[in-house]
This record gives structure tokens, C-alpha cells and sequence, in this order.
């Protein structure tokens, strides 16, 4: 069901995100994605000032190492008292498991945990023959999807197309996290497989990830406002 609009905050400074967060006023205070670029800029200091100043956070991070590995590093991340983390489906159950470990806080809480299944920059030919990975595409990444439901994870990042066959799959409540999120009329990019937020908000999906519509739109403030009133309908 159609939750809220994520802003992805593809930026590289740490200056010129809060330029752009400070267009919003006072009392609107937008969830934000955070990812690996501004992220190993700017490190935890960022995330804390963003808390800070009232936003949830999508911290994405995609991440897929041994299990103890993962683990110590979402105990780290879950400390930063963000809002939503990710991880590479790929890494397998045991890690998905040791993930959750790591981000429980003692208070029983923890961040939403949302996997990546295959990248949507692998194609049908790289799954083939360099992953090794017979299993057509959409197969794969049900399966893989499947996978992170039965560990306890909350939900995948998948296409806006692929949501409502996740949920047919993984059960209603398992969240779709989308992005390829265009407005009617708008510029595509280099994002292919596209719908407009009123869309993504009848086909299923939880959270819509929006980046350049809203940061690189003349208004942004008006941009976001068109998402969430699309989105929420
Ligand atoms: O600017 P745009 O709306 O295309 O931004 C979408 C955001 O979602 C970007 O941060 C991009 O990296 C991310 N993303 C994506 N497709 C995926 C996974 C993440 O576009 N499959």
C-alpha cells in the first residue's frame, strides 16, 4: 500500500544536500535515500546531522560480505538510527540472517531491512554467462526475493513493474521499495522500465524512490509535493 515518498539525495557533498534540503520549509521534512557517494564522503557525520533535522533516512548501502562481516556492520548502521537499510540478496540466507542479527537494537527495534535482488544493470546476457545463472531473469529474482522474505527481511527494491507479482509471491505485507519513478510527460533518463507515482501507487508498491524529478526539477519543493499527492492519491 502506497506509504510514502523516499527522495533519493544523489549529491556528493554533504553542502550541497543540505542546499537542497533547506529549500523545504520548517515543518516538512521529506524521507531521504542516502547513498554510497555521499555517504563515503561525507561518512556518519551526515547521517546524524540529517536526524538531526527530523528525516528519516534510507541509508543505501546494498550491503554483501560474510555473515559476521554484515552483521557488525548493520549493529554499526543500526546505531546511526536510521530508518531503512539494504543488502545483496546474493549474499545468501546465512548473511540475511546475520543482518537482522546485527540490526536489532536491544530495545527489540530495528530498521527496515530491504534486499537487492539482481541489479536491474545486469542483463538476460550476464546473468547467463558470467553469473552462470541458467534461470530466466524474472524467475531469479523471485527466487531471490522469496529467499529474503523466508529469512525476515521487510521487503526488496524492485522495479514498479515487477510489484504486485512480489507481493503475489512473498505475501502482501513484504514491501516493494521502487524507483524508476517518472512524472507523466516527464524526462525518462536513463531509467527504461518507468511509471508515473499515481501508478506505482496502484500497482502495489510500498515506498517510491524518486531522484532527479524532484532534485533537478525548477521547484523542487512542488515536485516532491506532486509525488506524494500522485503516490497517496
Ligand atoms: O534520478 P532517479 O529517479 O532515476 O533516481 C533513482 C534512484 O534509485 C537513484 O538513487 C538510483 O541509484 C536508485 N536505483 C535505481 N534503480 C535500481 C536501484 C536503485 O534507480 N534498480
Amino acid at each position: 500500500m502506497a506509504n510514502d515518498v523516499i527522495i533519493a539525495l544523489d549529491f556528493p557533498t554533504k553542502a550541497e544536500t543540505l542546499a537542497f534540503l533547506d529549500r523545504f520549509p520548517d515543518g516538512e521534512k521529506p524521507f531521504v535515500k542516502i547513498g554510497m557517494e555521499l555517504y563515503y564522503a561525507e561518512g556518519p557525520a551526515v547521517i546524524r546531522e540529517m536526524k538531526a533535522r527530523g528525516h528519516k533516512i534510507f541509508l543505501d548501502l546494498k550491503l554483501h560480505d560474510i555473515p559476521n562481516t554484515v552483521r557488525r556492520a548493520m549493529a554499526v548502521l543500526s546505531r546511526l538510527d536510521v530508518d531503512m537499510v539494504n543488502l545483496h540478496a546474493a549474499g545468501a540466507s546465512e548473511m540475511m540472517r546475520a543482518a537482522l542479527e546485527g540490526l536489532t537494537r536491544p530495545d527489540g527495534s530495528r530498521p527496515l531491512l530491504i534486499a537487492v535482488t539482481q541489479l536491474t544493470s545486469t542483463d538476460a546476457a550476464a546473468l547467463k554467462n558470467e553469473l552462470l545463472i541458467d534461470t530466466p531473469m524474472a524467475e531469479t529474482v523471485l527466487s531471490y526475493a522469496r529467499n529474503a522474505a523466508r529469512c525476515g527481511l521487510d521487503g526488496v527494491v524492485c522495479s514498479p513493474l515487477e510489484a504486485a507479482l512480489v507481493k503475489e509471491r512473498c505475501g502482501e505485507s513484504f514491501l516493494t521499495v521502487t524507483p524508476g519513478i517518472r512524472f507523466a510527460g516527464g524526462d525518462a533518463g536513463d531509467q527504461k522500465r518507468i511509471m508515473t507515482p499515481e501508478r506505482a501507487g496502484k500497482s502495489g508498491c510500498d515506498y517510491i524512490v524518486v531522484g532527479r524529478p524532484i532534485t533537478q526539477a525548477p521547484d523542487p519543493v512542488e515536485a516532491y509535493r506532486r509525488a506524494v499527492r500522485e503516490f497517496l492519491g
